[in-house]
């Protein structure tokens, strides 16, 4: 049986449905979130809003020929315009409006990223994703996959300490401390070695540690450091059911510019000089998110035909996912409605 019949397909979340810049001022587009359509406008301030698909009128898809008009999406169909609440506001036939609205999906946008919450029941938001200020950060270079998936399977990885080694070829992988829970929040600090090349050069075994941070099961971001150069990076992987089987995969990774890094080792000569450490910025980041990116695309291999195993046969030396496992079942209102699931089965099992 695969992991998308084992476990709920869709928990509740917030789910990245695009970046910034594919959605600009002016922009109608249709995304599948959880099995639904969901047509995604932003006005010509600036305000997104996300809503149904069918028009209340009489029912044309507004994400086909939908357009923007001022503070409103347009129906294509008769005209009506509707405000970023769903609210119908204008008719084109210069008449009242008919008292109906489109029915929102709550939206927010952090670090150049759009988020859309999800919930089974349509429930209100029950967390937040906190804000990030990205300044001192070059901009994010990003990467989209499409594979069979489920969100609470990829954002394992997150403690899933041996598979660090096997996978990726990390050396020596350990938790500093212990896995933090704080709600709909995950925290997990973890240190390993591995040899780095930068500039043309190889760095052997250089120590690495990594902040990892997940808020529902669609949100992880990691800072990593490695101490030694005095390097910084923030990592991003968002996970997005669309539908009972696919996910979408966002990645997206940035180093912290250059001279505002302590820089150590072999990179201390930069710091001494501006221009220099602006001339080789965009290598680091260009280096340093082709590793990201090949380390997720060896996740994958792995991802792709996996299983979800509700009691695993968990050995010292792996990480603590069965402590995961049980924080993730407050995404779910299987467990609540008491109908069973592969969650309440993994967490019998522990
Ligand atoms: S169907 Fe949308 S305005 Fe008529
Ligand atoms: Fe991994």
């Amino acid at each position: 049986m695969s992991s998308v019949l084992r476990l709920p397909p869709f928990p509740k979340g917030w789910y990245s449905i695009g970046f910034s810049d594919e959605l600009p001022p002016g922009s109608v587009t249709t995304h599948k979130l959880a099995g639904r359509e969901l047509v995604v406008f932003r006005t010509e301030s600036g305000e997104l809003s996300a809503v149904d698909p069918i028009c209340p009128h009489l029912g044309a898809h507004l994400g086909h020929g939908g357009s923007v008009t001022g503070e409103t999406l347009r129906c294509p169909f008769h005209g009506f315009l509707f405000g970023t609440d769903g609210a119908c506001v204008a008719t084109s036939y210069g008449t009242k409006p008919p008292k109906v609205r489109a029915r929102t999906w709550s939206i927010l946008e952090n670090h150049d990223t759009v988020f859309v919450w999800f919930d089974p029941k349509g429930e209100p938001p029950s967390f937040d994703i906190p804000p990030l200020d990205m300044r001192s950060y070059v901009p994010l270079t990003r990467a989209k996959y499409r594979f069979r998936g489920h969100p609470q399977d990829t954002t394992e990885n997150s403690v899933d300490i041996g598979h660090l080694t096997v996978v990726h070829g990390y050396e020596r992988p350990k938790m500093l401390g212990d896995l933090r829970e704080e709600g709909a929040a995950l925290h997990a600090t973890y240190e390993f070695y591995r040899p780095i090349g930068l500039f043309g050069k190889g760095f052997g075994g250089v120590r690495a540690e990594f902040d990892a941070h997940v808020h529902g099961l669609g949100y992880s971001f990691v800072e990593a450091r490695t101490p030694a150069l005095g390097l910084e990076f923030r990592y991003f992987v968002f996970a997005t059911p669309v539908d009972e089987m696919d996910l979408e995969l966002r990645i997206a990774g940035a180093v912290r510019k250059l001279e505002t890094c302590d820089l150590k080792g072999p990179l201390k000569p930069l710091g001494f000089s501006r221009h220099a450490a602006r001339a080789v910025e965009p290598l680091v980041q260009e280096r340093s998110f082709r590793v990201f990116q090949s380390d997720v695309e060896q996740d994958f291999k792995i991802w792709k035909y996996k299983e979800f195993v509700p009691r695993p046969a968990l050995a010292i030396g792996d990480g603590p996912v069965m402590k995961y496992r049980r924080w993730a079942e407050q995404f779910y209102d299987e467990l609540v409605t008491g109908k069973g699931s592969g969650v309440a089965e993994a967490a019998a099992g522990s």
